[in-house]
C-alpha cells in the first residue's frame, strides 16, 4: 500500500508545541508517512519541545544565528527547504501558525507545486504591523494554501470574507489545547526549587511573558514599569517572568526590574513546567499568542499587553482583556484584578473557545479524506 507522504515543517517554540500533537497522532496512522523537517529558527527554545514530545527530526536546517534578521531567516529557510522538498516529494506540506518559518515553508512548497496544509489559519488582527510581521506571514501563507485548518468559526469567517472557498476551510480547534492536556498534571512538582517554594495559596502569583517585536522599545518599558510598580505597591504579589532569549527583551527586563525581589526573572521554562506554572498562577500578563489560547482553558485571567489581537475569542468569552501598551492602562487593569475579588471572579472562568483537545485527530481525518498518495 503506498502511503500519503506528509512533510511537517516548523522552526520556533510555539510551532513545535502546536505541531507536536499532530506529529504524535500521525505516528499511529499506518496510511501516513511523515517526514519531519525543522528549520531551527529557534534553537534552545525549540529543542526543549522536541525533547518533551520525543520528536526526532529527519532534517534539521539549523539556520539559527543570534541577532538573525527576518530576511536572513527567510532566505536560509527557503534555500534549505527547496532541496529537501525535491528529495522527499511530499503529497502535502504542513506548516503551523504565522512565523517566518511558516511563510518560507509554504513558499518553498508552492514553488515545487506541493499542496499546503496551514494549521491555525484565518487569524486576523486587521493591522499588518501588529503582530509584526506575523499578520502578513499568515495572510501570505493563506494565499498559497490548499487546506486551511481554522481553529474557530470566526477564523473561518475571516477566510470566507477574503474570498477563500468554503470547501477548503475546515474548523478543527487549536492543537495547543491538545498539547496543554498532555502537559498539565495534578500535583506537578517543579525541578526548579524556586517554583516549588512559592506559596501559590497565599500569594497572588502573576505569570508574565513578553517578546513581540512591535513591543520592543517604549511599549515594553511601559509594560515592565507598570508590573514593577504594582509589585512594589502590593506586598502579597509575586511575579514569575521566564524571559525570552531575545537579548533586546532581556536588556529591558533586567534594567526595569533590577532590585525587585518579588519579581523572579528566570530562563525560559520547558513547556511542561511552564504550563503547570500557568495552571498554578493567579493571572497572566502577556503579549504572546499561545498564552491567550492556553490560559482561558485553565480559567486564568489574561491581560493582553497589545493594542489589538488576532485572537478575539478569549476576549469575547471574558477571560482575556486588552490592556494596551501604556503604563496607566496596564497598571489600572492589574490593580483591578488584584484588589477586586468581583473583577477577578468575572474573568476567572474556564472557557474553551479553542477546542476540546482533539484538533490533531480532526486535521488527520481531513487529510486522509482529501489526499491520496502520489497525487
Ligand atoms: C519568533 C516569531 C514569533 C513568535 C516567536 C515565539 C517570526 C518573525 N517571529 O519571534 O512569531 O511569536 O518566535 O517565541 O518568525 N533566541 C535565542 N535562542 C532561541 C530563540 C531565540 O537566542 O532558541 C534569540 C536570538 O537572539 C534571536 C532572537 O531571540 O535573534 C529572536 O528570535 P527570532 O526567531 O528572530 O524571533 P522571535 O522574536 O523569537
Ligand atoms: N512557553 C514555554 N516556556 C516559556 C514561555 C512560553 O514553553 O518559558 C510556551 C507557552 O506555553 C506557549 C508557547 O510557549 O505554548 C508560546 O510561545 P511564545 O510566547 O514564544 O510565542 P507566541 O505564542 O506568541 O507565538
Amino acid at each position: 500500500m503506498s502511503k500519503i507522504k506528509i512533510m511537517t515543517v516548523f522552526g520556533t517554540r510555539p510551532e513545535g508545541i502546536k505541531m507536536a500533537p499532530i506529529i504524535k497522532a500521525m505516528e499511529k496512522v499506518p496510511e501516513i508517512e511523515n517526514t519531519i523537517c525543522i528549520t531551527a529558527q529557534h534553537r534552545e527554545m525549540l529543542d526543549q519541545v522536541l525533547n518533551l514530545f520525543n520528536i526526532k527530526p529527519d532534517y534539521d536546517l539549523n539556520i539559527f544565528k543570534p541577532g538573525q534578521t527576518l530576511t536572513e531567516i527567510t532566505m536560509r529557510a527557503l534555500e534549505g527547504l527547496e532541496k529537501i522538498i525535491m528529495e522527499v516529494k511530499p503529497d502535502v506540506l504542513l506548516v503551523q501558525g504565522d512565523t517566518t518559518t511558516v511563510f518560507s515553508g509554504a513558499l518553498a512548497a508552492f514553488y515545487q507545486k506541493v499542496k499546503i496544509g496551514h494549521v491555525e489559519a484565518g487569524l486576523r488582527s486587521g493591522n499588518l504591523y501588529s503582530p509584526y510581521p506575523e499578520e502578513a506571514n499568515r495572510k501570505l501563507t493563506g494565499i498559497i494554501t490548499d487546506f486551511h485548518f481554522a481553529p474557530t468559526a470566526s477564523n473561518r469567517d475571516n477566510l470566507l470574507k477574503e474570498g477563500y472557498p468554503d470547501d477548503k476551510i475546515f474548523i478543527t480547534g487549536n492543537t495547543v489545547i491538545d498539547a496543554l492536556h498532555y502537559a498539565v498534571k495534578e500535583d506537578y512538582n517543579f525541578t526548579m526549587s524556586l517554583l516549588n517554594d512559592i506559596d501559590y495559596e497565599n500569594r497572588k502569583v502573576i505569570l508574565v511573558t513578553s517578546h513581540r517585536r512591535e513591543n520592543i522599545g517604549k511599549p515594553m518599558e511601559n509594560i515592565f514599569s507598570a508590573i514593577n510598580d504594582i509589585v512594589l505597591k502590593y506586598d502579597d504579589v509575586e511575579v514569575v517572568f521566564p524571559i525570552h532569549l531575545n537579548p533586546k527583551v532581556r536588556e529591558i527586563a533586567n534594567r526595569v526590574f533590577k532590585g525587585n525581589e518579588r519579581v523572579h526573572l528566570i530562563e525560559p521554562l520547558d513547556y511542561e513546567p511552564f504550563a503547570n506554572l500557568m495552571a498554578k498562577s493567579y493571572f497572566v500578563v502577556t503579549d504572546s499568542g499561545g498564552l491567550q489560547e492556553e490560559a482561558p482553558s485553565l480559567g486564568k485571567p489574561v491581560l493582553v499587553v497589545r493594542k489589538e489581537t488576532e485572537r478575539p475569542e478569549g476576549i469575547e468569552a471574558g477571560t482575556c482583556k486588552l490592556a494596551g501598551v501604556e503604563y496607566e492602562s496596564i497598571f489600572k487593569e492589574m490593580e483591578s484584578l488584584i484588589s477586586s475579588e468581583d473583577e477577578y471572579k468575572k474573568m476567572a472562568n474556564a472557557v474553551n473557545p479553542y477546542g476540546d483537545g482533539k484538533a490533531s485527530e480532526r486535521i488527520i481525518d481531513i487529510i486522509l479524506k482529501h489526499v491520496s498518495p502520489n497525487n
